[in-house]
């Protein structure tokens, strides 16, 4: 695995396989540019493609595209890139991509192919039989130069993200961690005994050392700075939930100024959030998360089929996210079958930190209901569970919102609690600094909105029992 954080995303795969189409997506999706390499050349030639393959033959055409694919890939910002279904033949635009892109091969059925393109005069889809040779010959140089293989969105927003999902992924760890040097695996303790042998297992020979942890405080940072042992050349391999993948992500920022890591998250909070968007941090007796860093996995492997033992109180906790993703996302996400439901909402979070990886503008919609979520926590002196607090927080966002509470009293069926009043409002306006900017839900998604300390302190005391 590798991510498109800083480098391009190239999109390549035969005619008909609806680049254009995904790669528009995707690029909204991620707020950058789109480059169909195709259209950039007919807009430099002023000719069609068939008219410019009619006047220069295919080799014309070929020189003309190694041009532009090669001028695109090795200047600009990050862009989405589309190339053209034969681009991947030139060892030319092969390295460009191995340099300058993280490049998914969107596949397809060649029938469908065919379906799509045929009759509209493109001169390499002329007749089924030579269309569907071509298609052999090609697929080998498509697996070849790619990333990642994928035929949805979603997965192709994964795949820039660096995440793969898949039921049995942990099993294929070794394969999916990036590089050939040692792995040095750090488990929470309790998922150590239950799955940290498949995951040794699976990393095989490149497996250097296996760290247990259970916390993430300053202590448990230090612990596993003196004991991971590796050099700038290993990869930090964390097997846990966000305690543990915050805590090994931190160790991997800033251990030798910086090793690569590898997220395999086993909560369902981690797999759907906390492993996914680069932040890592630890907890300091002051304050939760008071030091962290921006540092993206160099892969995250998710294996939904790690949530078959989950205690039912953490999941609940990661259902308050689920719930959260799905009302920003506009859809019951909440309803899918496990796999599903991890791979939509790792896409939509991904997709929100490829856009704005260091959290300086739309990854603050991911804050819907955290505001006040915070607040009841800290109140609680952090005994009330995260899930339950989400939860509430989310209540009262959409009450302020003036939306219908429907999704997130039927399926996280939030109660008051009882906590003390004073100190959640001096828990929200310290969370807040002052300014009560409030994450509330639209018809296009999140937006924020400075709103009067009266109506957010009454929302918040309807969370609050007795
Ligand atoms: N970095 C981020 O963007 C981000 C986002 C959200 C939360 N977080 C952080 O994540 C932490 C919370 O993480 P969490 O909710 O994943 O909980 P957690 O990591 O604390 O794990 C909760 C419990 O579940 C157990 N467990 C984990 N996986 C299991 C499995 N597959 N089977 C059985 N037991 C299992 C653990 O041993 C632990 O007891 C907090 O510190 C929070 O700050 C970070």
């Amino acid at each position: 695995l590798a991510t498109a954080l800083d480098r391009h995303l190239a999109l390549v795969g035969f005619m008909g396989a609806g680049k254009t189409t995904l790669g528009l997506q995707v690029a909204e999706r991620l707020g950058r540019t789109f480059v169909d390499l195709d259209r950039e050349i007919e807009r430099d030639l002023r000719r069609t493609i068939p008219e410019i393959f009619a006047e220069q033959g295919e080799v014309g055409f070929r020189v003309r595209e190694q041009e532009a694919a090669l001028a695109t890939l090795r200047g600009g910002p990050p862009a989405v890139v589309a190339l053209g279904g034969g681009a991947v033949n030139s060892p030319k635009i092969r390295e460009a991509l191995r340099e300058h892109a993280l490049t998914v091969y969107v596949e397809v059925e060649p029938g469908i192919a065919w379906e799509r393109v045929q009759g509209k005069g493109r001169p390499l889809a002329q007749d089924e039989g030579s269309f569907r040779a071509l298609y052999e010959e090609r697929q080998p140089l498509y697996r070849e130069a790619a990333d990642a293989v994928a035929r949805t969105l979603d997965d192709v927003v994964l795949a820039a993200a660096g995440v793969h999902v898949a039921i049995g992924a942990l099993e294929q760890l070794g394969g999916l961690v990036p590089g050939g040097g040692p792995a040095a695996l750090v488990a929470d303790a309790h998922v150590a005994g239950i799955h940290g042998m498949d995951a040794q297992l699976a990393l095989g020979p490149r497996l250097a050392s296996t760290h247990t942890v259970s916390g993430k405080t300053a202590d448990d940072l230090a612990g596993l700075w003196r004991s991971l042992g590796i050099d700038r050349a290993g990869t930090v391999v964390a097997l846990g939930g966000g305690t543990t993948t915050d805590l090994a992500g931190f160790a991997a920022a800033t251990y030798m100024r910086g090793v690569d890591w590898v997220a395999v998250p086993t909560t369902l909070v981690g797999q759907v959030d906390a492993a996914i968007g680069g932040k890592t941090a630890i907890d300091l007796p002051e304050a939760k998360n008071l030091v962290g860093a921006f540092h993206w996995p160099a892969g995250t492997v998710v294996d939904p089929a790690l949530l078959a033992t989950l205690p039912d109180a953490e999941r609940r906790n990661g259902m308050a996210e689920v719930v959260k993703t799905g009302l920003l996302a506009g859809e019951p996400l909440w309803e899918l079958a496990d796999e599903e439901l991890v791979r939509r909402c790792a896409a939509y979070k991904s997709a929100v930190c490829l856009r704005d990886p260091h959290d300086l503008g739309p990854r603050r919609a991911l804050n819907l209901g955290h505001t006040f979520g915070h607040a009841l926590e800290s109140a609680s002196g952090y005994e009330l569970p995260h899930g339950r607090a989400v939860a509430l927080g989310l209540l009262a966002a959409l009450r302020l919102s003036g939306r219908d509470p429907a999704p997130v009293v039927e399926i996280l069926a939030p109660e008051p609690v009882p906590v003390d009043r004073q100190r959640a409002w001096e828990a929200l306006l310290r969370d807040k600094k002052g300014r009560l900017r409030i994450v509330l839900l639209g018809d296009d998604g999140a937006f924020e909105r400075e709103l009067p300390e009266a109506d957010v302190r009454s929302a918040l005391d309807e969370l609050i029992s007795g």
